[in-house]
């Protein structure tokens, strides 16, 4: 393999971790006023290597700011970002050069990362040019193979195409094989299929998915589609107005929902059997909230609430 990755042992160790993170923006107001936008507002959350967390939330709720902090393309108002254990909050961008190199993000928009004036090969290879990694003949191999796991077959066919005259749907796979050329450890994917035809979608996340189990990539899912969060994520965090208020393994967040925000996010998805709409999926009924406490408790094993008293 081109793109060696550092010896990675076994699941369950930590790739990215959040420490009470806030990101306020100021934001102007009129001439000479301004105010305080708290996009992130105490968030303190971990991913392990190899294990996709799923976040969502409503349209404002924080989950791109949150997916832009864990790659350090913002740097917090306060709180700490760890990636394997190492803090690098206030790293300088030189010396954020190594994690670079290791994490990647993919767009809800895939002409919002490649150029439209270079063809596919190019836009591909780029990130090993940037990093100096291979010699031309090395590149092009490790390319067509990078092409070929995203399902562009034959390789061929697609290098010398524009992105214009590609679908969307195949668009999306060249986003998705520039990430994947440098062999990343972590990837943050931002609404990946909400722009793609309804017909390409599953196929696009059955793709990252099996993308995500052969290289054992830890993945940041975000998006506004709880139904796609079950299939795709282990966990899922439920964002709303800038903090966690609910997380924990997937199954148990979506099917047994505990905080009111969650259940009104699952209620607003079509049933597809009329006769369950009104089926009780809660399961503890014995507690209530505190709608203004944002700390979160451990309600059951794994299974964390904001505000929760029992
Ligand atoms: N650079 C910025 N400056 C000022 N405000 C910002 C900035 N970035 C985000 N915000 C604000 O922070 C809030 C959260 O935005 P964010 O884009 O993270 O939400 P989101 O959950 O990703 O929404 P969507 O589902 O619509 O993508 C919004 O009110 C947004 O306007
Ligand atoms: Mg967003």
């Amino acid at each position: 393999m081109l793109v060696k990755r550092r010896v990675r042992e076994g699941e369950g160790e930590e790739m990215i971790r959040l420490e009470d993170v806030k990101m306020h923006f100021t934001v102007r107001k009129g001439l000479f006023k301004t105010t305080t936008m708290k996009a992130v507002d105490g968030v303190s959350l971990k991913i392990g290597k190899g294990e996709i967390l799923a976040l969502v939330g409503e349209s404002g709720s924080g989950k791109t700011t949150l997916g832009r902090l864990t790659l350090r393309l913002l740097q917090p108002t306060s709180g700490r970002i760890l990636f394997e254990n190492q803090d690098i909050t206030n790293l300088h961008e030189a010396k954020l050069k190594m994690f670079r190199g290791r994490v990647q993000a993919v767009f809800q928009d895939p002409y919002s990362s490649i150029d439209p004036f270079m063809n596919i090969y190019q836009i591909v290879e780029e990130p090993l040019v940037i990093h100096r990694i291979g010699d031309e003949k090395e590149r092009r191999e490790h390319v067509y193979k990078t092409l070929e796991d995203v399902r562009l077959t034959p390789p061929q066919d697609y290098a010398e195409k524009y992105p214009h005259m590609l679908s969307g749907g195949q668009r999306q796979r060249v986003g998705i094989a520039r990430a994947l050329v440098l062999n990343p450890e972590y990837i943050m994917a931002d609404e990946p299929v909400s722009m793609i035809d309804a017909s390409s979608r599953v196929e696009i996340l059955q793709l990252l998915k099996r993308l995500q189990e052969t290289h054992n990539i830890a993945f940041l899912y975000i998006t506004h589609d709880i139904a796609t969060a079950r299939y795709f994520s282990d966990r899922v965090s439920v964002m709303y107005r800038g903090r966690v208020v609910e997380s924990g393994p997937s199954e148990k967040v979506i099917e047994k929902p505990l905080h009111s925000y969650t259940k009104q996010l699952i209620a607003a998805v079509p049933e597809p059997d009329p006769s369950n709409r009104f089926r009780e999926r809660s399961v503890v009924e014995t507690g209530s909230f505190d709608e203004d406490d944002a700390d979160l408790v451990e309600v059951e094993p794994d299974h964390f609430v904001a505000g929760f008293k029992k």
